[in-house]
């Protein structure tokens, strides 16, 4: 659709930017922090980039005011972080640890003193690793009154304070990556257990939500999932349906449940004829059809093109972690579809697609399947940034990255989407969970590396500037 006139972005959109406790707290161990499964998961030889761990990212929980007072600089509306669960329970559940508690709720005090919203995510993959042990974590469904018990203590908390809030981020990446290709915590190859965690988790996600809605907290929640719209590449109708079938299993086995507590038919026969679905026990989809959020959290980086893939063809394969362009392999579901380049985009070094239209595609495909507001909760370009002699970061090419994805959202807008508020990944630099610092993200460069010897400066980027005008503007000029 071509427009005479864009419309305008709403008056309280909410411009934000986003990060995640693991990624830049560090502070592993200060004020009675307990281990989470990342803290275990780094220490294995071979799972990160250089071996690269959080203990001190990039110390975000001792230099929380000095990122505050740089958000408040630019004009930040609104800031997503997530609560590390270790910090409040270092056990994952018993009695609560009040130091950390008091350290989200300076964090809290410190955005609202500088008029910037919080966003809290409730949970960002580190899990407790005295869960994980004594249950299995999310193997188990008495993670589902744990974790409702942590998050409750925070929507009580934090009452008044905070007024989104995310449940659960990218439940689809951390099921799959955690049990699927064994790159995440806990390094497991299973399909059949991934499938059952997966349905744990979406229990846990709706219990949450109905305690949010129940206990009548002021404020909105919903959960964040990481979309990439699948295209066909081309009109062949075997191509068509191996990009109905990647659709059908990568994004409404998660948006179905989400929005309407059901399991996608075409998906869910699959898994079945794999022996690989879920066991769903009596109660479980009426609890699932209960939780309503009130928004849906959208996690954008990349579209996906989709070909044809036989039942013996090509199956999971290596993911670039390493920044070095062309190095991943090819990966498909067999029987169902398998990830073709798409010809008309360019990537980044760690082989994303740079696909800005392809978030109008999201917009418009959820808006049309599910009438629901939509905030966007990560969207960025992770890229090698070069700090100059004068300590200058020109990054351009993130510029343009997000230019053009803000730009999509003006017109999904105006083709009908409600789109709430838009949270850049990131706000500064920090660690990449499987590729280290050299793949940056952040308006605020962070002297930090894979030798984990920075100075940990924070210095504003050419981006950050740039943010800060059309934030000014209200992204009228987008
Ligand atoms: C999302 C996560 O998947 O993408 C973030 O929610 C993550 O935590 C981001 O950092 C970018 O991914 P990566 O692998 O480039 O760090």
């Amino acid at each position: 659709m071509d427009h005479k006139q864009l419309k305008h972005f709403p008056e309280d959109f909410l411009w934000g930017s986003a990060s995640a406790a693991y990624q830049v707290e560090g502070a592993w161990q200060t004020d009675g922090k307990g281990a989470s499964v990342w803290d275990d998961f780094v220490r294995i030889p071979g799972k990160t980039f250089e071996g690269t761990n959080g203990d001190v990212a990039v110390d975000h929980y001792h230099r929380f005011k000095e990122d505050v007072a740089l958000m408040k600089e630019q004009g930040l509306k609104t800031y997503r972080f997530s609560v590390a669960w270790t910090r409040i329970f270092p056990e994952g559940r018993g009695k609560v640890n009040q130091a950390g508690l008091d350290f989200y709720l300076a964090l809290i005090d410190e955005l609202l003193a500088a008029g910037i919203e919080p966003m809290v995510t409730l949970y960002h993959w580190d899990l407790p690793k005295a869960l994980q042990e004594a249950y299995g974590g999310w193997e188990s469904r008495e993670i589902i009154a744990d974790f409702n018990n942590y998050a409750t203590v925070l929507f009580e908390a934090f009452h008044g304070k905070v007024k989104y809030w995310v449940s659960l981020n990218e439940q689809n990446i951390f099921t799959s990556l955690g049990y699927l290709l064994a790159v995440h915590p806990p390094g497991v190859t299973d399909p059949k257990r991934m499938y059952q965690v997966n349905h744990i988790a979406n229990l846990a996600n709706a219990t949450v939500i109905n305690t949010f809605h129940e206990l009548a907290i002021p404020g909105k929640i919903g959960p964040s999932f990481a979309y990439s719209p699948n295209y066909p590449i081309n009109s062949d109708p075997k191509n068509i349906l191996a990009a109905e079938n990647a659709e059908d299993l990568m994004a409404h086995y998660w948006l179905d449940v989400y929005l309407w507590g059901e399991y996608p038919k075409a998906a869910f026969t699959y898994l079945q004829e794999q022996g690989i679905a879920p066991t769903i026990e009596e109660g479980d989809l009426d609890l699932l059809r209960s939780a309503k959020p009130d928004f849906l959290g959208i996690n954008y980086y990349q579209t996906s093109t989709n070909a044809f893939n036989p039942l013996d063809g090509v199956g999971a394969g290596k993911m670039n972690t390493t920044g070095k362009k062309g190095s991943s392999e090819e990966t498909g579901t067999p029987g169902m579809f398998k990830k073709v380049e798409n010809p008309f985009v360019e990537r980044t070094n760690w082989d994303w697609e740079i696909d800005p239209q392809g978030l109008r595609v999201a917009l418009r495909r959820i808006t049309s399947r599910y009438r629901i507001p939509v905030i966007i909760t990560e969207n960025g370009l992770g890229e090698y940034d070069q700090l100059t002699a004068d300590k200058q970061v020109h990054d351009q090419y993130r510029i343009d990255y997000l230019a053009g994805h803000v730009h999509a959202i003006k017109e999904a807008i105006t083709d009908g989407a409600e789109v709430l508020g838009y949270c850049t990944w990131s706000f500064t630099d920090l660690l990449s969970w499987l590729n280290g610092y050299q793949k940056r993200y952040g308006f605020v460069y962070v002297d930090q590396d894979e030798k984990q010897d920075g100075t940990l400066d924070r210095i504003k980027k050419d981006s950050f500037y740039w943010y800060q005008s059309l934030i000014k503007e209200n992204g009228q000029n987008a």
